[in-house]
């Protein structure tokens, strides 16, 4: 398939996890890739290259908003227009209302969710002036119902969720579709500060106990339903929220 040939695609988070994974699917159905990392994504794009992937570094913290307008025009210059937008970047901090530090929390949502509205803003206008583009932001089951000791990640993708849904309704008639992904338990040590003290043994079988799937995901099957909803073959889907987590969700 080449579902993205000629296409210039942004990954936020993009040197690890999800992430790079999705840059390798986008990369391989034709695009190039701006893949922004807050942490040096040198390592990634190496992986990629050698996987004859078309990527390209830039490090950045979606949370900045002059970086984010910086990067915005960096890789206008040097790519071209972008099609496409994975909102992916995120961070996990642990609480509850009670023990969650105010920091932490803060931290959470400007991450999670001014780093999405940050990148929205920068890129939707010249989506909006093509009169064509999609963007795909990362959200989680966390943001669908309530898991102990995660009140700040949960409201936070919680808010993705439901922002998803308003860029979708202001921006979809000027031909931007805007989905969103919620991903169960997939297998890229994002979740290793809530599963600490946790035996290896104890997260498989609490897994084998609770996802009908049986296992974790692996990053790959969650890129492959972000470039479904980034691609042309999701033309009349704008505004919702994909669950892949192997069936967790359906068997709560
Ligand atoms: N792993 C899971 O089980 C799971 C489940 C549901 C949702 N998610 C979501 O998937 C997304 C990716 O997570 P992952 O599992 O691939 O984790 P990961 O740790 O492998 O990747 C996250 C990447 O985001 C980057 N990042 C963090 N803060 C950033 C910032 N301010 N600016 C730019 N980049 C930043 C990190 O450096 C890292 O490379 C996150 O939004 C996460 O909430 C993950």
């Amino acid at each position: 398939m080449s579902r993205f040939e000629g296409n210039v695609a942004v990954v936020t988070g993009g040197g690890h996890g999800i992430g790079e994974a999705t840059a390798r699917r986008l990369g391989a159905e034709g695009a190039t890739v701006a893949l922004a990392d807050v942490k040096d994504p040198t390592a990634a794009i190496a992986r990629l290259a050698a996987d004859g992937i078309d990527a390209h570094p830039y490090v950045l913290d979606v949370s900045d908003e002059q970086a984010v307008d910086d990067f915005a025009g960096r890789v206008g210059a040097d790519l071209g227009p972008v099609d496409v937008l994975v909102n992916n970047a995120g961070v996990l901090l642990t609480g509850t209302a009670l023990t969650v530090a105010l920091e932490d929390w803060r931290r959470t949502f400007s991450v999670n969710v001014d780093g999405l509205l940050l990148m929205a803003r920068a890129f939707l206008p010249g989506m909006i002036e093509r009169g064509d583009g999609a963007i795909v932001n990362v959200a989680s089951t966390g943001g669908l119902y309530g898991v102990g000791n995660l009140v700040a990640y949960n409201a936070s993708k919680g808010a993705v969720v439901n922002l998803t849904r308003n860029l979708s309704t202001d921006f979809m008639r000027a031909g931007v579709r805007i989905n969103c992904v919620c991903p169960g338990w997939v297998q890229t040590g994002f979740n290793d500060p809530l599963l600490e003290g946790v035996t290896e043994e104890d997260v498989e079988q609490l897994i084998d106990r609770t996802v009908p799937a049986g296992r974790q995901s692996d990053p790959s099957e969650i890129a492959a339903a972000i470039a479904f909803l980034a691609s042309n073959d999701a033309s009349y889907v704008s505004g919702i929220a994909f669950v892949v987590d192997g069936g967790l969700t359906a068997a709560l």
